[in-house]
């Protein structure tokens, strides 16, 4: 009894050192798409991608994520081609062997910011950028945690050491090696909406989960086809079990 007293002290120490620095849940948000029918708002997403280009592209790939399949949020070919174009890719080696740049067109994935995984380390102080095609689905309550996270930054309480990086409750750990990217007028929108830190926060999430679940709403709208279908299948039975009993019974 004494040893099982002693080894529960010890265990529920460990759990508490752990939980000083656990991550705060994500702060809930009701977006376009939280309801269960609720849609991705294509502006939005279009904002989104605008925030995604000029300010996380630097440092982050969408790698899944073809330029033409942006169609799907509202753009023709010509402008995706206009996208794709403030991209530079490898082109194919030429005559002499080289390999120099060209834009990226419609068909390209979106280009990476860096050759390779090192010279991503390099650039951040070790920390390794993670590709955002996925990142939603990836994270617990995806779309709350990269809003939480983004909105997050705050000044370490006193005592705490960041070390190399920066405070933010939301991150396992407390620390987060990415610097705030994101204050509010850090892009000018070209539908005049104000960039507000909220609104480019919410825009990008909007975008990012459109990236990790390109087909929501395609399976939404199934799912409620087949619940229609299940229901009407149900009522259909019953009739046919109530007439088939009805006349065995007389
Ligand atoms: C200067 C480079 C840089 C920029 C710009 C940048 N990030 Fe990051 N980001 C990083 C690094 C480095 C990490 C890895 C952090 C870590 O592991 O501590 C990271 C991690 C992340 C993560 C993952 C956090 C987790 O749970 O592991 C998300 C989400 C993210 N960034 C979103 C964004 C978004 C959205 C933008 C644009 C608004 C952006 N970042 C701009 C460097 C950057």
């Amino acid at each position: 009894m004494k040893n099982f007293i002693i080894i529960f002290l010890l265990f529920s120490y460990t759990l508490n050192l752990f939980s000083a620095e656990e991550a705060l849940k994500p702060e809930q948000y009701n977006f376009s798409f939280s309801k269960p029918l609720g849609k991705i708002n294509k502006n939005s997403a279009q904002r989104g991608l605008q925030v995604f280009i000029e300010v996380c592209a630097s440092c982050h790939g969408l790698k899944h994520v073809a330029y033409r399949s942006l169609e799907e949020l509202g753009y023709n070919k010509d402008q995706v081609n206009s996208i794709a174009a403030q991209f530079q890719i490898d082109d194919l080696p030429n005559e002499e062997g080289e390999i120099l740049k060209r834009k990226a067109i419609y068909s390209d994935y979106f280009v990476e910011p860096y050759k390779n995984l090192n010279e991503a380390k390099t650039a951040n102080n070790g920390a390794y950028p993670p590709d955002l095609s996925l990142m939603v689905k990836a994270r617990k309550d995806g779309a709350n945690y990269v809003r939480s996270l983004l909105l997050g930054y705050n000044e370490p309480p006193s005592g705490f050491d960041v070390g190399e990086g920066y405070y933010n409750k939301y991150m396992a750990g407390n620390v987060i090696a990415m610097p705030q990217p994101l204050y509010g007028d850090d892009v000018e929108f070209s539908d005049g909406t104000k960039a507000t830190l909220e609104q480019e926060v919410n825009d990008l999430v909007t975008f990012l989960t459109w990236t990790s679940m390109p087909d929501l709403e395609n399976r939404r709208a199934a799912g409620i086809k087949v619940i229609f279908f299940l229901l009407v299948m149900t009522i259909l039975f019953y009739i046919s079990y109530r007439k088939i009993w009805s006349e065995l019974k007389t």
